[in-house]
């Protein structure tokens, strides 16, 4: 589908996405980059990062792909010092890296609960910490007025409560926390906007393929209020409109994007 956005919005910018090189990530990383925005992918895949990169670049999208993992601190700040050698400066970042699997809560390891906390919670806060000192107004790149912009990808699985998901829940409610803490102190500080995004199911993803089985599926169509699954397209546009002057007094906020999912009950 076409984007509703003029093509330019974002000429000039560069951004850093991790876990950029696949699924959601990939999607907001590709829009991004059509609006103008150079981009650099995080991940841990090699094979992935490439065939992302070369697949953005044939859209004519200036990209580099840098292996990492969220969880290591000296990954992050040599991402980052490398996505600065590449494109000179940072103005936006996207955690979009996340670890899942379905376990009963009796079954999950105390290592397993916290691998997903490490991933998703503190890959999030130390990515936005690393990058700090990039993103804040007048830092390198950056003009003297204007800090740059985090969103963090969270999910609604702990707006109630989701069963065999105690780790993504806790993980992605910690992340809900980060960008809160981040935009008031930030926010103020430094004229950083930190929001996040809150997606539904949505098609074609790890999320959709790993976590719900095709009769889950089945049931839970019939009570999207919007009758439909989402797509990443849906995600990504969620994301330009946080990241361009559209949205430029928006911040704290975690917007969902689920077609009103969370909030439905079955119909009897
Ligand atoms: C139970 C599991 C498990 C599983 C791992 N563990 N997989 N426990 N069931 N299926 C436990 C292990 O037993 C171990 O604990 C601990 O977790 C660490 O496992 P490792 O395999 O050593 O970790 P690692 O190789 O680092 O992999 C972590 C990973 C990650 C979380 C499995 O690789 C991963 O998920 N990658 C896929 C990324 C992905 O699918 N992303 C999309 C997310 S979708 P013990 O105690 O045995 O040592 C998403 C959407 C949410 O987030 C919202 C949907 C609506």
């Amino acid at each position: 589908m076409e984007s509703p956005f003029k093509a330019d919005i974002l000429k000039g910018k560069v951004a850093l996405l991790t876990g950029g090189g696949s699924g959601i990530g990939y999607e907001i990383s590709t829009q991004l980059g059509k609006h103008g925005a150079s981009i650099a992918i995080m991940g841990r895949r090699k094979n992935v990062l490439d065939s992302a990169v070369s697949a953005l670049r044939s859209l004519g999208i200036q990209a580099v792909g840098l292996e990492g993992d969220v969880r290591n601190q000296d990954d992050a700040v040599r991402v980052l010092e490398s996505t600065i050698k590449h494109f000179g400066k940072l103005d936006i970042l996207v955690n979009a890296a996340a670890g899942n699997f379905l376990v009963p809560a009796e079954d999950l390891s105390p290592n397993g609960f916290r691998t997903v906390i490490d991933i998703d919670s503190v890959g999030t806060f130390t990515m936005c910490h690393e990058a700090l000192k990039y993103l804040k107004r007048g830092g390198p790149g950056q003009d003297s007025s204007r800090g740059g912009i985090i969103i963090n990808i969270s999910a609604t699985l702990h707006y109630t409560a989701t069963w065999y998901q105690i780790h993504v829940s806790a993980a992605k409610a910690a992340v809900d926390s980060i960008t809160r803490s981040l935009a008031l102190e930030w926010g103020t500080d430094y004229d950083i906007r930190v929001n996040g995004i809150a997606p539904g199911p949505i098609e074609d993803t790890a999320g959709v393929s790993k976590l719900a089985p095709d009769d889950m599926l089945k049931e839970m169509e019939q009570n999207v209020p919007l009758y439909k699954m989402g797509e990443k397209w849906d995600i990504a546009m969620a994301a330009l409109y946080l990241v361009s002057d559209a949205g430029k007094y928006i911040n704290g906020t975690t917007l969902v994007v689920d077609g009103g999912l969370w909030l439905s009950r079955p119909r009897h």
